[in-house]
């Protein structure tokens, strides 16, 4: 089988790539290395089965050809990344709303199934838990850019709900929450990837705000796993489907495992968010997922433990200091 994949040379999407591969299966990408990296992909460049297109899914033309193509598309490509989104406000609402348009209106064309990569952004300032899908959504207003992505994302969801509902476009919508693992950069506002390397370095980890919001993390793995059973399941076609962790921790407190698990000498430094993201940020609190509904659908849900994420995401970054 022939698998598009956007976004093919990003964090999850180098992660599926290899997934692929390993299974035998033909895989070709489009990035525009945006926030992806042609090291996460290089190992695969001579590989017969892979092929790699540096482009960008607004080039309405190339993405005709490949869609054509490939039997099913895996829709990764985004402006990601709160600082990214922050710093770069209108490229980031075109890549998120007319990148995706333009994939749900070409799988259309030629009748492929497509997974679309949603986020748990989408859920907005909720703090109850757990997350479940056919929750409301609730947002601040559009000064604070931060809901930009948020809401391209949703209307992301809507466009590929229209597609399946008026032309049974065959479309699966997946809610990833955080991810974590190897390869995923700290250059563009994730979490895990910035505390590491200040661990390795003994420079102090910069916790923003209290550091008592929480989040849950998925190893990169298990949302692999997750996106290839979800993209194969029928009952699936037509639904929009959270993919997360379950170990809810504080920020300070992952901040306080990375200082043990790295051995380092750092210490954690509250910086307030206003510093780091201007005066209108608003940090969403709690983001923690039911995982029922992918259960049910799919048999499977994401089981790695924190420790051990963090322990091969850290791993990844010492082999790249050397
Ligand atoms: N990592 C997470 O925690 C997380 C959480 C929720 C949702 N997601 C979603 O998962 C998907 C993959 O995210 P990721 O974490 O791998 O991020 P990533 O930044 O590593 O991957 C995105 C990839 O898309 C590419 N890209 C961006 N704009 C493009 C364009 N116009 N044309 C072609 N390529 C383009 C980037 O270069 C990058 O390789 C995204 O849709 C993201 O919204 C990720």
């Amino acid at each position: 089988m022939r698998y598009l994949i956007t976004g093919g040379a990003g964090f999850i999407g180098s992660n599926l790539c290899d997934a692929l591969i390993q299974q035998g299966e033909e895989v070709v990408i489009i990035d525009d290395l945006s926030t992806g990296s042609l090291d996460n992909i290089t190992h695969l460049l001579d590989n017969q089965n892979f092929q790699y297109h540096n482009n960008t899914i607004l080039n309405h033309r190339v993405m005709d050809h490949l869609i054509r193509e490939c039997d099913a598309v895996i829709h990764l490509a985004a402006a990601v990344g709160v600082k990214y989104v922050l710093e770069n406000p209108l490229s980031s609402i075109e890549t998120n709303i007319r990148g995706t348009e333009i994939a749900l209106e070409l799988a259309n064309r030629y009748k492929k199934r497509i997974l679309i990569a949603s986020t748990s952004e989408v859920y907005g300032k909720h703090t109850h838990a757990p997350l479940k899908e056919d929750d409301n959504v609730i947002y601040g207003p559009p000064s604070t850019m931060r809901w930009s992505y948020a809401a391209a994302k949703l209307i992301d969801e809507f466009t590929a709900l229209a597609y399946h509902r008026t032309k049974k476009l065959q479309v699966v919508i997946v809610r990833c929450f955080n991810t974590i693992g190897p390869r995923q950069t700290g250059l563009y506002g994730m979490v895990l990837p910035r505390f590491i390397q200040q661990a390795l370095r003994d420079e102090p980890l910069t916790v923003y705000g209290d550091g008592s919001q929480t989040r849950t993390f998925t190893y990169v793995g298990d949302v692999v796993e997750a996106l290839l059973r979800l993209i194969h399941c029928d009952a699936a076609v037509g639904e929009v489907v959270n993919v997360g962790g379950q170990e809810e921790i504080p920020i300070r407190e992952l901040a306080e495992r990375t200082i043990a698990l790295t051995g380092s000498k750092s210490e954690i430094m509250l910086v307030p968010y206003s510093q780091v993201y201007g005066r209108d940020f608003e940090d969403m609190m709690r983001r923690v997922p039911s995982l029922e509904k992918l259960e049910r659908l799919t048999g499977f849900r994401p089981e790695t433990d924190l420790d051990t994420m963090l322990t091969k995401t850290i791993e990844y970054f010492r082999s790249k200091s050397n």
